[in-house]
């Protein structure tokens, strides 16, 4: 059977860093406050001008760059956003092009948060189903341009960034020591959507709004929907918990992840945070910690990672893979 094998990844980060400390000069907010609620020391924003495409875009060529991958053997870009340039194109098509890729096809996937889960099971079953050998998946976004700047509730949450992932279609065994997506499961529950929303978008309000969240729910939602579907993957592989050599969650909230970490049973040593350094990036958030986990060391060929997501929607799921 074909397994879909990460073969590179790439980050990029805007160049401007805000931290909890500017906040406090405008907002009745201080760095005690964030860090005890969040974990989050800083995050970084896209400059004026400075688009998702064009973090996308830096991301992608150095996950081709430094895995020596040449875009012509690039036949499907998915890109999860929630935040693209523009209403259409999508801004897929527009990374395809600054990337030199021109086979196959490319879309954006929004499911928020959950956005880089849900690419990489698309991803998944294009390999799967023999449609696509080497697929380039990225998270990008810039939730700086939908943010409410006078609402401490969230302002303080998210910040910019983008990261890529290569999948190849590899020949495999068909068992739990394959490398490869081993499972995933997307999820999505519509009566949830007041919870976590921008206020306007292109058909309701002709603007894309700001976001609003009614925090505490989310939090109480992923706290138990993360672990879960974690739960499920090892329920249908039969792998146990004491396989998992990293949980990498999405990154909304250090005390989210220490609760996820806690339900499964899973040591805080075997966590991957950015959440800190990045804050929310929503789609971009899991292959960035990736790809930081990957470049110093941490995450090794072979090791079996878990990845749980929970997003706007309600959107949640999880990937199983092995490195
Ligand atoms: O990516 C998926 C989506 N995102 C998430 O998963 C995030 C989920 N939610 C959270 O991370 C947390 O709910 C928050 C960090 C947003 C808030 O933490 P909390 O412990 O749930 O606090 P709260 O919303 O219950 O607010 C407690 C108090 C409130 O004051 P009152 O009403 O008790 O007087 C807030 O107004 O804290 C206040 N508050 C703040 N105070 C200082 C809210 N934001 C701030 C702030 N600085 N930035």
């Amino acid at each position: 059977m074909l397994r879909a094998v990460v073969i590179g990844t790439g980050e990029y980060l805007p160049e401007k860093i805000m931290t909890n400390h500017d906040f406090a000069q405008t907002l009745e907010t201080s760095h005690e406050w964030i860090v005890e609620r969040t974990g989050i020391i800083q995050r970084h924003i896209a400059a004026e001008g400075e688009n998702t495409s064009d973090l996308a875009t830096i991301a992608g060529q150095n996950a081709l760059k430094d895995f020596g991958i040449s875009p012509d053997s690039i036949d499907l870009v998915i890109l999860a956003t929630t935040t693209p340039d523009d209403t259409m194109p999508s801004t897929a098509s527009k990374v395809q092009h600054s990337l030199g890729i021109k086979n196959g096809a490319a879309f954006d996937v929004n499911a928020a948060c959950s956005g880089f889960v849900y690419a990489m099971s698309i991803a998944n079953s294009f390999i799967v189903s023999r449609q696509a050998k080497r697929v380039m998946v990225i998270g990008a976004e810039t939730y700086s341009r939908i943010m409410n700047w006078e609402d401490r509730g969230t302002c303080i949450l998210f910040g910019d960034g983008a990261a890529a992932v290569i999948l190849e279609a590899q020949e495999a065994k068909g068992t739990n020591t394959d490398r490869g997506i081993l499972f995933s499961k997307i999820h999505s529950d519509g009566q949830y959507t007041e919870l976590l929303k921008t206020t306007g978008g292109v058909s309701s309000t002709k603007n894309a709004g700001y976001l609003t969240m009614v925090g505490r729910e989310i939090f109480r939602h992923a706290a138990s929907k993360m672990p879960a579907s974690v739960e499920e993957g090892l329920l249908e592989t039969g792998l146990g918990k004491d396989e998992i050599d990293w949980l990498v969650p999405h990154q909304a909230n250090m005390r989210i992840l220490a609760s996820v970490a806690q339900k499964l049973g899973i040591g805080e040593d075997k966590v991957i945070a950015t959440a800190p350094m990045h804050a929310n990036t929503s789609a971009a958030s899991i292959p960035l910690a990736l790809h930081q986990a990957a470049k110093d060391g941490r995450i090794s060929r072979g090791n079996l990672i878990a990845c749980p997501a929970l997003g706007a929607g309600l959107t949640w799921g999880c990937i199983l893979l092995r490195w």
